[in-house]
Formats: structure tokens, sequence, C-alpha cells
């Protein structure tokens, strides 16, 4: 369930939607909303000083989730989508208690994609069943929501923990020779561990960002494999949820979006631009404490 709040439909006429991540990651939800949901004022958060969630304690990585998403609250959103998987994986319920608005996280939007894309349901294959491979933080890897999400739809998931690679992606590493060396090791490792595996579910919002050199590296080590991510998917289920809950929004020529950031606006601009896809102007720092 990912919808926190009762079937009310709206009757607001314009939409802002917040949404965030830990850092510059969730910018590629972002990217995946805007053609989908144009008619919407956007208020984006990368969390960057408390960055990174992955490798923290549930207690730790709810008490940041809860805070960035009242932020956004308190700045006008109307629904939320929370960008990061660790903040989905270990807060969902934390932040759906918090706020009095719909949420919608990536977790189940990426089980379902990898459903989708996996010809063969487990229980439909006599000789072994289609294995989900999930890369992510170490703490999604440890709260094994992945593995409840893809069973509770019949897969098998191996969930391989990639604690290197979010800090690669955040230094712009993302077309580097050291990148795809941990590629390399952390690939090999988990195909070891998972031979049957098919499909592979980046189940961090960063790890889009270098999805060449991890086909790259799957070709390299002969093991080519069906590559999703949640963005699409989540995009997807976020404008089902704005049609049931918002049904009365008037169009507006182009989305507009705002970002706030709590370290570096120079970093976020430069990077961001590169994730997003398009300029990243008109960022504020903002200061959430510890
Ligand atoms: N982008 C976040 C995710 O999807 C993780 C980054 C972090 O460790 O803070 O899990």
């Amino acid at each position: 369930m990912t919808d926190s709040t009762a079937a009310h439909p709206n009757t607001a006429k314009s939409l802002t939607i917040g949404v965030f991540d830990s850092g510059f990651g969730g910018l590629t939800v972002l990217r995946a909303l805007l053609p989908l949901i144009p008619h919407a004022h956007y208020l984006f958060l990368g969390d960057t000083a408390r960055l990174p969630y992955g490798s923290k304690s549930r207690e730790t990585v709810a008490r940041y989730a809860v805070s960035s998403a009242k932020f956004l609250h308190e700045q006008g959103a109307d629904l939320l989508v929370i960008a990061c998987n660790t903040a989905t994986a270990l807060a969902l319920p934390d932040i759906q208690q918090a706020l009095p608005i719909p949420v919608i996280g990536v977790v189940e939007p990426g089980a379902h994609a990898a459903l989708a894309t996996s010809s063969f349901p487990a229980s439909n294959i006599p000789d072994g069943p289609n294995q989900v491979l999930v890369l992510a933080t170490q703490a999604t890897v440890q709260s094994h929501a992945y593995t409840h999400a893809l069973s509770a739809l019949g897969l098998e998931a191996s969930e391989k923990a990639c604690p290197l690679l979010v800090p690669l992606v955040e230094e712009g590493w993302t077309n580097h020779p050291v990148t795809d060396e941990v590629l390399k090791i952390y690939l090999t490792e988990a195909l070891a561990a998972a031979p049957a595996t098919q499909t592979l579910l980046l189940g961090c919002t960063h790890y889009p960002l270098i999805e060449p050199a991890i086909h790259r590296i799957l070709d390299a080590i002969g093991h080519p494999l069906t590559i999703i991510d949640s963005a699409d998917a989540t995009a997807r289920a976020t404008a089902t949820l704005v049609a049931h809950h918002f049904p009365n929004l008037t169009p507006t020529a182009k989305p507009t979006c705002i970002f706030y950031a709590t370290d570096s606006i120079e970093k976020f601009q430069r990077l961001g631009s590169n994730f997003l896809g398009q300029p990243v102007t008109e960022v504020n720092l903002v200061d959430l404490g510890g």
C-alpha cells in the first residue's frame, strides 16, 4: 500500500508535488515525472548534507526522511514522492503517518516494473525461478523490502549491497574506470551467488546514472541482463494517484520546479543538471538540522 490517504478527490485547481532524495539520485525520478505530469509545480529536496542515508540505521533514516518530507509539506506540497529507495524501504510508514497528504515510494512501483519485464513469474517455471537481482544500499538490502515486495508478486529476489556506488555517483564519476572496477567486483560477486538472474533491478535512484557502465560490465563478464529502474514506474504510479486525488486540475503550459539542497548549491546546480537532463536553476539552501 503506497497511498496514505483515503479516496477523497481534492478540488484544488493546481497541484504541487514534493519530491525528495538524500541527494541527486531522486532527480532521475523527477525527470520521469515532468513529461508524465506536466500540469504541476514541483518542489525537489536533495538532503545532501545528511547523505548517505544508505549506511545509516533505520531510526536515523526515518528521522531524516520524516524531516525532509515535513519540510516539503510546509513549502506547500499536496502530494509527496519519496524518490529514494532507502527512505521508502525504511521509513514509508513513518512518513505516511507524519503527513496528511498522499505519499508514494519507489519500492512497490519498482517491484511491479520487475514483474512487467520478467517474462516468466517464478510459479510458471518448472525448471527454476526467474531471479531478480536487486542492487541497493546497505540499509535497503538489510530491510529486505525488495525481497518482500518481489516475492509478493511471485518473483524470487537476491539482493546485493553496493555501498561504494552512491559516493562515486555523487562525485560525478558516472563514466570512470574506478566506477567500472567497483561495478565489476559487485556484479561478479552478486551473479556468482545468484547465477539464475535474468533481471537486474536498480534499487537505488542514484544507479540509473551508471546504467551504461552497468551494461558495459555485464557484457564484459558475459552475463547481459535486462535492467530496470523504478523511476518510470514510480512516475506512472504517481500519475494514477494524481488522477485519483486531484481530478480537477487546470493544465498549465509548463511544469515549474523549485530546488532545495541542504549542502552546496553550486554542486547541486552543476551535478543536478546532469541528473535531470536540463539546467537546474533556482536552488535554495536549507538547514534541516542534524
Ligand atoms: N538514492 C538513495 C536510494 O535510492 C540512496 C542514497 C543514499 O545512500 O543516501 O536509496
